[in-house]
C-alpha cells in the first residue's frame, strides 16, 4: 500500500486537532483512499507541552528544517499562523518539492501570489480549504461543483470569536471584555485576537473569497474593515427592536465590473437564515448566476473542525498523488494566467440603509435638525424611535434611513455631529435586508 508522508509545523490546537484525527480515523482514511497517511514529524518551539493527543511514533523537533527538507515527506502542514516565518517555511518546503496544506488565511491574503507563483513553478499543489470558515467545505465547492456559475455575491459570517461574542451579547447581554476571554480559552480565537475583534481575521478570509469567486487578486489595503469593538448592547436592543440581528459580515459583491469588498458590522433581518447563525458557527452565503443563492454552515473554528479541513486536503492530495496528476486545479480554481485585478468601489460609493444612533438633547427642534442635515443629502429617513429621557437630559435617538450613498452619509453624520445638542458623536451600523 503506498504511504504519504506528512510533516506538521505548528503544533496549536489545529496541530493537536490534526494528530487526534489523524490517529483516530487512520483506517478509515486508508478506507477511503486505499493509502496510509502518515505523520512522520511535527516541528514546534514547545515540543513538551502535553496537548492531549497521542504523539506515538511522530518524531517532535523544534528545527523546521527536519521537515522542510525531509526527501521521504511529501506534503506539508503549515499550522503556525501569521505571516513570518510561515511565509519563509511555506516557501522553502515548496521549493523541495513538498504540497503545502495550510489554514493560514493571513499568509495567502498578504503574500498568496507569491505561494502560488512558487507552487506553479515547482510543480506542487497549495490546499487551504482550512483558512475560510473553519470545518466548512465552502473553497472546494467555489472551485469544484459551484465552478460552472458567475458569482454575483458572497456574504460571509467567517469569524468564529466575533460570532460568538456577539451571539453572548445579544442572548444574554454579557460583557464585551468577559466573552472574548471565554473565546481565547476555547481556542477559537487568533494568536493576537485583535485580529479577530478588528476585522482583519475576517478581512483576510474575504480576500480570498473573493479571489476565488471572481478569479481576481485582493489586496488587503483595498478591503474596508471595521470590527465590533463599538458595538454596545444598546444597538444590540435596538436592533432587535427593529426586527434586526447584528452580525460580523464580510460582504463581497460584483457590481458593474467593481468589486465591493467590506468587512463590519451588519444588521440583518432576524428572520434570514444568516441571523440564526449563532456561537462559533459561521455562514457563508454565495449567489452563482445558475444555481441561485446557496448557503454554507457549520463551525468555524476550533480543533476538530479546523481539522477536519486540514484532512480534508490531505486526502484530497493523496488521491491526486495516486493517480499521478496533481496539479487538476489551480489553487484559486482559475487557471493562474486567467487571475486579473478588478476594480474595487470605493467605500463611500457603496449604497445602504442605514442605522444612525445620536445621542441628543431632548429639546424641541432637534429631530427637525437632524432630518433636515440628512434630508439636504437626499437620505430618507424609513422609521425611528426615541427612547425615554436620562437624568442628564439627554435621549438616543435612532434613525433607520432607505437606502443612501455612503459618502452622503458620512458628510450628514459629519455636520449633525457639530450640533451642539448632539452629546456623543454618532454611531451608525449598515443593513443588509435586500439579499438576492
Ligand atoms: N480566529 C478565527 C475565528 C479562527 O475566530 O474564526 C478560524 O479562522
Amino acid at each position: 500500500m503506498e504511504e504519504i508522508k506528512v510533516g506538521l509545523l505548528g503544533f496549536g490546537t489545529i496541530g493537536a486537532g490534526v494528530v487526534k484525527l489523524l490517529k483516530q480515523n487512520s483506517a478509515l482514511l486508508t478506507e477511503k483512499t486505499g493509502t496510509r497517511i502518515s505523520l512522520k514529524t511535527i516541528v514546534d518551539l514547545d515540543i513538551t507541552t502535553d496537548r492531549g493527543v497521542d504523539t506515538e511514533g511522530i518524531i517532535l523537533t523544534r528545527n523546521a528544517d527536519d521537515v522542510l527538507t525531509d526527501p521521504e515527506i511529501s506534503v506539508i502542514i503549515e499550522l503556525i499562523g501569521g505571516y513570518e516565518p510561515a511565509r519563509s517555511f511555506a516557501l522553502k518546503a515548496i521549493a523541495h518539492g513538498k504540497h503545502l496544506v495550510t489554514a493560514n488565511k493571513a499568509l495567502l491574503a498578504v503574500h498568496g501570489e507569491e505561494i502560488y507563483a512558487a507552487a506553479k513553478e515547482n510543480g506542487v499543489e497549495v490546499l487551504f480549504e482550512a483558512a475560510v470558515g473553519g470545518g466548512i467545505p465552502v473553497l472546494s465547492a467555489i472551485k469544484g461543483n459551484m465552478a460552472g456559475n458567475r458569482f454575483s455575491t458572497v456574504l460571509g459570517i467567517v469569524n468564529g470569536t466575533c460570532n460568538y461574542i456577539l451571539t453572548r451579547m445579544t442572548q444574554e447581554g454579557a460583557d464585551f471584555a468577559e466573552v472574548l476571554k471565554s473565546a481565547q480559552e476555547m481556542g477559537y480565537a487568533e494568536a493576537d485576537p485583535t485580529f479577530d475583534i478588528e476585522g482583519v481575521d475576517t478581512a483576510h478570509k474575504l480576500c480570498l473569497l473573493l479571489s476565488l469567486c471572481f478569479g481576481t487578486r485582493i489586496d488587503l489595503k483595498d478591503v474596508y474593515s471595521e470590527g465590533i469593538t463599538s458595538i454596545t448592547s444598546e444597538d444590540v436592543d435596538f436592533a432587535e427592536t427593529f426586527g434586526y440581528r447584528i452580525k460580523l459580515l464580510a460582504i463581497g459583491k460584483m457590481d458593474g465590473g467593481k468589486i465591493e469588498a467590506r468587512v463590519h458590522p451588519t444588521m440583518i433581518p432576524i428572520d434570514y437564515p444568516l441571523a440564526d447563525v449563532h456561537g462559533v458557527f459561521n455562514a457563508v452565503r454565495l449567489t452563482g448566476d445558475f444555481v441561485g443563492p446557496v448557503m454554507f454552515y457549520g463551525r468555524g473554528a476550533g480543533m476538530e473542525a479546523t481539522a477536519s479541513a486540514v484532512v480534508g486536503d490531505i486526502v484530497d492530495l493523496s488521491r491526486s498523488m495516486c493517480a499521478g496528476i496533481t496539479r487538476r486545479c489551480a489553487p484559486l480554481g482559475y487557471l493562474d494566467g486567467n487571475v486579473t485585478t478588478l476594480p474595487i468601489k470605493p467605500m463611500g460609493e457603496i449604497v445602504s440603509k442605514y442605522y444612525i444612533r445620536f445621542q441628543a438633547l431632548d429639546r424641541p427642534g432637534v429631530l427637525a435638525r437632524i432630518a433636515g442635515a440628512l434630508g439636504a443629502r437626499g437620505i430618507s429617513i424609513a422609521s425611528m424611535l426615541q427612547s425615554a429621557r436620562s437624568a442628564a437630559d439627554e435621549v438616543p435617538i435612532v434613525i433607520m434611513t432607505h437606502e443612501a450613498r455612503e459618502d452622503d452619509m458620512r458628510k450628514a453624520l459629519g455636520e449633525i455631529d457639530t450640533f451642539e445638542v448632539i452629546r456623543a458623536r454618532s454611531t451608525f451600523i449598515r443593513i443588509e435586508d435586500n439579499l438576492e
